[in-house]
């Protein structure tokens, strides 16, 4: 698989705020990667590098195996900040702006319409539009240019359940039109539904990445003890527990899906049991995001 985008130990400094430390990732063609992470994490500030409208602090990055230049930032299609649209003038219009001051040919208006299901709307003034729909437009502005790669930085703030699923469908197509995608989100449920790779931020460092099939996985562990001759056998009762092992006189307890201490502990209780040691070693990979992203001591 061909590599699309390295990075080595990007950092940024703001002062004495250090927004992205030592950042390493890779991304390879046909990736849909997601950018995961709590607001205040760095995702913004990262696209803003890899864009070249940040300047970096240290680190280093390439673009299909180059250094950015301006010839490669023309494969790359981005939806940063909100665009700036005319109000008065239509989606088409918009976008014939759009495209000649991209150099695009102006032959792709119409199918990145399409792609972004505009175009019973395209005659229509901007203003006219509802968010999604100039959420839309600002994504067929972005591939008018027919770009390799596209950057969307949070796609669905802001939308409404039905814009929301609208955007992630038109994601989807996107990619599955073989373009490479870049998603900065802070929702796991976004990522889960539209990437295929993620990377997990935390006040700029880097915290996990992998593919997201992995979420689901790694179940939780509880460690047991409790002054009881069967507890082994007892504990193969317990309707949550997968597996069982013994290690150092302690009961290692592979949970099931959904099943936490509390129910274990329960279970036991109902036994007449008391746990003189009741620990969860391991959270799942799930659990571990939604507690990282659920750090709020950064906010921007
Ligand atoms: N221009 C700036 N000047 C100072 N601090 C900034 C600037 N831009 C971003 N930051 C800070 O950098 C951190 C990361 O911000 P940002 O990249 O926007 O995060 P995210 O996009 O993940 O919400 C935040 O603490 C934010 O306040
Ligand atoms: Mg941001």
């Amino acid at each position: 698989m061909e590599t699309v985008l390295s990075i080595q130990k990007l950092t940024k400094n703001f002062g004495k705020l250090c927004a992205v430390n030592h950042l390493d990732l890779e991304v390879l063609r046909g990736q849909v990667f997601g950018l995961l992470g709590p607001n205040g994490s760095g995702k913004t500030t990262t696209l803003g590098m890899l864009m070249g409208v940040v300047n970096l602090t240290s680190g280093s990055f390439s673009w299909f195996g180059e250094t950015a230049t301006h010839h490669t930032r023309k494969k790359i299609g981005a939806v940063l900040e909100h665009p700036i649209f005319y109000p008065y003038l239509s989606g088409q219009k918009n976008l014939e702006l759009n495209a000649m001051i991209k150099g695009a040919d102006p032959k792709n208006i119409a199918k990145v319409l399409d792609t972004v299901e505009l175009t019973a709307r395209k005659d229509d003034k901007y203003r006219t539009y509802s968010l999604g729909m100039k959420q839309r437009l600002a994504i067929a502005s972005a591939l008018v240019s027919d770009p390799i790669i596209l950057i969307l930085d949070e796609p669905t703030n802001g939308l409404d359940p039905m814009g929301i699923a609208e955007i992630r469908e038109i994601i989807k197509k996107i990619a599955a039109e073989g373009k490479t995608i870049i998603l900065a989100s802070h929702l796991l449920d976004e990522v889960q539904k539209v990437c295929t790779h993620f990377a997990v931020l935390k006040r700029g460092t880097l915290m996990h990445v992998g593919p997201v099939d992995d979420v689901g996985k790694g179940e939780e562990i509880v460690e047991v003890h409790a002054y009881h001759d069967d507890l082994g056998v007892l504990l193969q009762e317990f309707v949550g527990s997968a597996s069982i092992k013994r290690e150092s006189g302690l009961y290692q307890v592979m949970m099931k899906d959904g099943f936490h201490s509390k129910d274990l502990n329960h279970f036991l209780f109902d036994k007449g049991i008391v746990a003189s040691h009741l620990a969860t070693r391991k959270k799942s990979l799930e659990k571990q995001f939604l507690e990282i992203l659920s750090d709020t001591s950064h906010k921007s």
